[in-house]
């Protein structure tokens, strides 16, 4: 797949998976309430097998996201973080946009995504709670090392995101 970039001022986004830096994404989603505990290795893997989209204010990686899809049908858009020091700029809605914006990933028939507070950072591109929940299923193998819930949100509905 051909990669991408784009600018906004100081900050940018890439596609490239050999710019993402991988200390940052484990480094924020192995403490995060939908992946606690996932590995280096998994957090590569999962890289490796998704549309990466990494932020970058100058050479640092500020932000991140990855969209799983097979850019015909569907995409689902996972692991959306902006470092702490770099929040309340708008960042998180540029990035989601520019996710939505991907040449690729264009006429597809579903987006789909997990989130347990931020539903209103979705909700201006369109996304809505979904209308027919009892046609949707899951599995979860339960494999501990695969990352999970955080211990503060077990009691309150399990994992968010893959
Ligand atoms: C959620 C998060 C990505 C927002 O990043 P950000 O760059 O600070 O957000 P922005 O400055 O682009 O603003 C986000 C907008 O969404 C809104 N929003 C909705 N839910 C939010 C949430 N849980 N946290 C922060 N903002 C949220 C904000 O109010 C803001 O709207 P506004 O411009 O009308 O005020 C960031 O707080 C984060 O990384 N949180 C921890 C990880 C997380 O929860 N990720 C989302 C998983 S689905």
């Amino acid at each position: 797949m051909a990669l991408y970039e784009w600018q906004r001022g100081e900050y940018r986004i890439t596609t490239d998976p050999a710019q993402i830096d991988l200390d940052v994404v484990h480094g924020f989603l192995t403490t995060s309430y939908w992946a606690w505990g996932i590995t280096r290795d998994r957090v590569a893997r999962s890289i490796a097998g998704s549309i990466p989209f990494g932020l970058f204010e100058g050479d640092r990686q500020v932000a991140f996201a990855r969209v799983i899809s097979d850019c015909s049908t569907f995409a689902w858009l996972a692991d959306v973080f902006v470092l702490p020091d770099a929040r309340s700029r708008g960042l998180s809605v540029w990035l989601v946009e520019t996710v939505l914006l991907h040449p690729e990933l264009q006429g597809l028939r579903r987006w789909s995504l997990a989130t347990r507070d931020a539903h209103s950072l979705y909700a201006r591109f369109g996304f809505v709670g979904l209308a027919t929940p009892e046609r949707l299923m899951e599995l979860r193998p339960g494999n501990a090392e695969a990352g999970g819930p955080a211990p503060s949100s077990a009691q309150q509905g399990g994992r968010l995101q893959p």
